[in-house]
């Protein structure tokens, strides 16, 4: 947690990433797991600590630009154009990387992930640390992303040297994943950054990971933000099922819920007005409330594929398969 001051605490943090620790700081996304990219050490330690399988690479954060020629090889004027346009910010780009980045950081890929986020607390700690960090979400391998430091620690507190509480994450969806490193420019994974975003930057994007074919990919696996309550996720229309028996059933509500809310167990609202920004950032803190009541089920209700709805359905659908 936050010791002494703010400035303070980040030097402590700095010296501890130095040194080869573990440290959870908050991102506009998710908070992180960081540790120095540069150390295959530390590296090893964040994946023991997530019981993440070594098969599922990092993302490698930046504080500027000019880090970007430590971890890789070749920028290309599709991802400078980008970077213009997004960073600092939720875009996540794939790129050629450096030898000095460890394999384990990249599972072994001649690929790293690399990104600016945009929180001044994350920027703060990778300068202050003076090499680039890398960082999954602070979260146990497969379990729902953590929005709050109370979730890290709640997760994996007794296996980190640090948290830094810089309150709840303000956007509260993980990164978009660009690959730049291939003929074309390919999603790797929907993110806060919207894709029509990215595509008024650079055109087309193609979207030639299917969720079959995702399954074999890194870090893809649907097998994540399993809540340990089964999730169902409701057709579109916003008709709910009429609950029969005596099967205590939450409701995760896009906006503000009709009559039939009633016959829920518990409810919560993503955001009661149906704006999606809203929604995104209460995500992950709802279905961790849910998932705190021991219910027997959680139905979802869906939000339109577009935008940050993207994202958001993809996270709902992969709770759904896995839990
Ligand atoms: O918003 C975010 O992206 C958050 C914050 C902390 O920055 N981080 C995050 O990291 O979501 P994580 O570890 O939960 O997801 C990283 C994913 C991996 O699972 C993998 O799918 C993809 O990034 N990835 C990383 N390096 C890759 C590479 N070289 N090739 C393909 N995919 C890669
Ligand atoms: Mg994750």
């Amino acid at each position: 947690m936050l010791v002494g001051d703010r400035a303070e605490s980040i030097r402590h943090s700095a010296e501890m990433i130095r040194a080869g620790g573990l440290v959870a700081f908050p991102t506009e996304t998710v908070y992180g797991l960081g540790c120095d990219a540069l150390n295959p050490d530390a590296a090893a330690k964040v994946f023991e600590a997530k019981q993440r399988p070594t098969f599922d690479p990092l993302i490698v954060h930046l504080a500027d630009r000019s880090m970007i020629e430590t971890v890789v090889t070749s920028v290309p004027a599709s991802a400078q154009r980008l970077m213009d346009a997004f960073w600092p910010g939720p875009l996540t780009l794939i790129l050629p990387k450096q030898p000095i980045v460890p394999d384990l950081v990249t599972a072994g890929l001649p690929t790293v992930a690399v990104r600016m986020p945009n929180h001044s607390i994350a920027l703060a700690l990778i300068r202050e640390a003076r090499t680039p960090i890398a960082a999954p979400s602070a979260n146990p391998f497969g379990y729902v992303s953590p929005t709050t430091a109370q979730h890290v620690s709640d997760g994996l507190g007794d296996r980190i040297d640090l948290i830094l509480d810089g309150g709840p994450c303000p956007v509260g969806v993980e990164s978009t994943i660009l690959s730049l490193a291939g003929a074309r420019p390919e999603l790797v994974r929907p993110g806060s950054l919207t894709l029509e975003a990215i595509q008024t930057v650079i055109g087309p994007v193609g979207r030639t990971i299917s969720p079959d074919e995702a399954v074999h990919m890194p870090g893809q696996s649907p097998r994540h933000y399993a809540t340990r309550t089964s999730v169902t996720v409701l057709p579109a229309t916003k008709v709910w099922p009429i609950l029969q028996g005596q099967e205590r059933v939450g409701l995760l509500a896009m906006s503000e819920p009709g009559d039939l809310a009633g016959q829920f167990h518990a409810v919560e609202v993503l955001s009661p007005s149906g704006d999606l920004r809203e929604a995104a950032r209460n995500l992950f803190a709802a279905l961790r409330r849910l998932d705190e009541l021991g219910l027997d089920r959680i139905y979802a209700e869906p939000c339109i594929e577009q935008g940050l709805g993207l994202a958001m359905m993809d996270r709902l659908h992969r709770c759904a398969t896995s839990s």
